[in-house]
């Protein structure tokens, strides 16, 4: 079969995913997409790092990240490096080129959104055949929103989005509760356990949840929020105690992010800890899951639930995004069309 070249940016939790579900379903892919995938580059930043992987016969690794971007033999281009510097050098340059982009890295696309979006259109203008843009693993790991937000709400109306959008999160919460373990330990582990962004003041301040908000807030509502107006408190001030006195009154705690169309065309957004009840949906949701409902006019109360961080879940979407492209399967608008008349509101009381 032709042969489909990948490249990778990042060879850690989720670069060493995707390698090692491609080299187990070749066969599989080959069936489904005519092609046979292959990862032939990955670049790292340190060769002596010893992998959790093997590395693919006849795949080079690297730290140049021009043994990459040089080579036209790569079809596909994925970025999970994380970063908003060189990540963004990396995934602008494949693009220019017109290579096919995956990535995970969603504070990459809520800081650069708007030039990413420019790229695309001007890259695919003077293109018979556009080049890709995918994203499924930027948001919610394991969780196929994003692709749901491109295809599944095109004809309703959604009202509001909102849930557990932090798997790291949403682990240290579960175990501070139920197992009482302290901060730190909570900490520690969910970082041992590949949860965590390189630097965890992203999680633990809430930044990362608003990054996704963000990303879902444009396909849910076609706005572009700069995401540093969106309200955010992260978990850094809980303590045992106030689980303590969450479990007195019969619930939890849990970060949650939500966006709100208040009234037509004004939407809201914010990321905090919020107390819930035994009762409700996401008092349930523990480790590092995420759940996500969307409330909209035609389909009412949507919700998915999965595993939002780690290693198999985030490298599934990545993988669901290179078949689909391997297959050649298009996403013209990746962040869905911009809305004229909506507006975002971060004076959420005085809306009220
Ligand atoms: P990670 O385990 O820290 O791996 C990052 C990899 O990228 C490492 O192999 C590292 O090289 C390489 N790298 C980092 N900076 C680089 C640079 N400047 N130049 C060259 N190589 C560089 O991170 P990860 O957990 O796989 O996350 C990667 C991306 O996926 C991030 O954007 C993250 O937000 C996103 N994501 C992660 C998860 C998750 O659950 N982990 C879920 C969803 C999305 P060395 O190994 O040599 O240090
Ligand atoms: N650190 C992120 C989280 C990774 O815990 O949700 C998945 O986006």
């Amino acid at each position: 079969a032709e042969a489909c070249n990948i490249g990778i940016f990042g060879g850690g939790t989720v670069g060493g995913g995707i390698v090692e579900i491609i080299e187990s379903k070749r066969e599989k892919f080959e069936q489904m997409t005519g092609k046979s995938l292959h990862v032939k580059k990955i670049c790292v930043r340190d060769l002596n790092k010893p992998r959790d992987f093997t590395v693919p016969e006849g795949c080079t690794v690297t730290t140049d990240y021009d043994d990459i971007l040089n080579d036209d033999s790569l079809d596909i281009i994925v970025e999970v490096m994380g970063g908003t510097t060189k990540a963004k050098d990396v995934v602008s340059a494949a693009l220019q080129k017109g290579r096919n982009v995956v990535t995970a890295n969603k504070a990459l696309i809520a800081a650069f959104m708007p030039e990413i979006e420019k790229l695309l259109t001007d890259i695919n203008a003077s293109r018979d055949e556009n080049v890709e843009f995918r994203y499924e693993a930027a948001v919610c790991g394991g969780i196929p929103i994003i692709r749901s937000l491109q295809s599944d709400f095109v004809g309703d109306e959604i009202s509001m989005i909102s849930g557990i959008i932090n798997g790291c999160t949403n682990f240290m919460l579960t175990a501070m509760d139920a197992e009482g373990k302290s901060y730190d330990e909570a900490l520690d582990e969910a970082s041992k356990l590949g949860y965590a962004e390189e630097d965890p003041t992203l999680d633990v301040g809430g930044f990362d949840a608003r990054s996704k908000l963000k990303i879902l807030m444009r396909l849910a509502y076609g706005i572009d929020v700069d995401e540093e107006e969106i309200s955010c408190r992260g978990i850094t001030e809980l303590s045992k105690l106030d689980f303590q006195y969450a479990k007195m009154m019969g619930g939890s705690i849990k970060l949650i992010g939500v966006a709100k169309a208040l009234s037509p065309g004004k939407v809201a957004a914010f990321v905090s800890p919020a107390y819930v009840t035994s009762g409700d949906s996401l008092y349930a949701v523990s480790g590092a899951t995420n759940a996500v409902e969307v409330i909209s006019k035609n389909l009412q109360a949507t919700t998915l639930i999965g595993q939002g961080a780690g290693r198999y879940p985030t490298a599934n979407s990545c993988i669901n995004d290179i078949v689909a492209l391997a297959k050649g399967d298009k996403t013209p608008l990746p962040f869905n069309p911009p809305a004229k008349d909506v507006q975002f509101v971060n004076n959420y009381e005085s809306n009220f």
